[in-house]
């Protein structure tokens, strides 16, 4: 039998570059390999989101995100994807788990101090504090063995596999321990300030679906090494983000390694380097804009595809529940 993926993504908005190289080139990989389930986690949302006018874009959000999805490759006819929210069993299986794991572990999770942060929250709510626990519900509803994430989420999968883990010991042998698969590239896209990780609350972002003139636009806007004025001083390569996204972007490796040369004997301005890593992001979008395309153009299609997937999704959460009853004795 072919091992299993669960992954997914909570219903935001758009993708950029960063989930790209992050997790999404692996997904596309490794869907033929793997049994691969993709959730739209929109009750995940609700950790920092509940109130209606939230809820109230999810409709639209999981419509954008099935676009990128689709628009990068990732294939219906190999991949179950569905709605969180339309499987009531992962809420039950989330209820048996959170018996499983105690507080201070949660609060230890990174993830959570980051949050708490970012939004300046003085207190996590119950379902914050256990959004982990929801993640561990969502991956081992399908007994998954492989989960592609990016890298913020190691410390989730390690909550999943510490649950699983109890569980088999306490009741008898349900679940596989899975495993997290971060992107190949270990450190997290930089965005277009150079400055932090590429995110939307910064505003640093190239997403997937930007047009031609967007990506220019960014591209010609973006940092490069802070203590170069001029093209005739030698400059920085390593770390630099115009260089960073060559080197994962750029398919002419023949160039980038000229250009880098030039960078550094100081013979060629910023500007050069910039133009042609508008092209080489546009080359690498435009099949994906062609692709985007095609299921904008038919919009009852990604109806299809989640109400098929929920299906799927539906028939194998109900079977691993009535295992876990059955062992627990319940
Ligand atoms: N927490 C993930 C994120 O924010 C989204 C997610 C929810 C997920 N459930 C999952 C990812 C299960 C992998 C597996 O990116």
């Amino acid at each position: 039998m072919k091992k299993r993926i669960l992954t997914g993504d909570r219903p935001t908005g758009k993708l950029h570059l960063g989930h790209y190289v992050g997790t999404l080139k692996n997904r596309i990989a490794l869907q033929n390999e793997y049994d691969t389930f993709i959730i739209l986690a929109d009750l995940h949302t609700l950790t920092t989101k509940p109130e209606k006018e939230n809820i109230q874009k999810l409709n639209e959000n999981i419509r954008e995100l099935m676009l990128d999805y689709l628009a990068c490759g990732l294939d219906p006819k190999k991949v179950v994807f569905y709605r969180q929210s339309q499987i009531l069993e992962v809420a039950y299986l989330y209820l048996l788990f959170a018996m499983l794991v105690n507080k201070p572990r949660l609060e230890r999770i990174p993830t959570l101090k980051e949050v708490m942060r970012d939004l300046k929250m003085e207190n996590a709510s119950l379902g914050l504090l256990a959004y982990p626990v929801l993640q561990a519900a969502d991956i081992l509803m399908v007994r998954a063995n492989l989960v592609p994430v990016g890298k913020d989420q190691e410390s989730h999968i390690e909550v999943t596999r510490e649950i699983a883990n109890k569980f088999n010991n306490m009741y008898g042998e349900v679940f596989p321990e899975p495993e997290a698969l971060v992107g190949n590239e270990a450190v997290t896209l930089i965005g277009t300030d150079g400055k932090a990780k590429m995110s939307k609350s910064i505003g640093n972002c190239i997403y997937l679906s930007d047009s031609s003139e967007e990506v220019k636009k960014k591209v010609m806007g973006m940092y490069t090494d802070p203590n170069r004025v001029h093209g005739n001083e030698p400059g920085q390569v390593e770390g630099n983000p115009v260089f960073i996204y060559h080197d994962l972007f750029n398919t002419n490796k023949e160039e980038v390694s000229d250009l880098k040369s030039r960078y550094q004997k100081g013979t060629i301005k910023d500007v050069e380097v910039k133009e042609k890593l508008v092209v080489a992001i546009n080359n690498f979008l435009e099949p994906i804009r062609t692709k985007r395309a095609e299921f904008e153009n038919n919009p009852e299609l990604i109806d299809q595809i989640l109400l098929e997937g929920t299906a799927k999704a539906r028939a194998e959460a109900q079977e691993t529940l009535k295992l876990v009853k059955e062992v627990m004795g319940l």
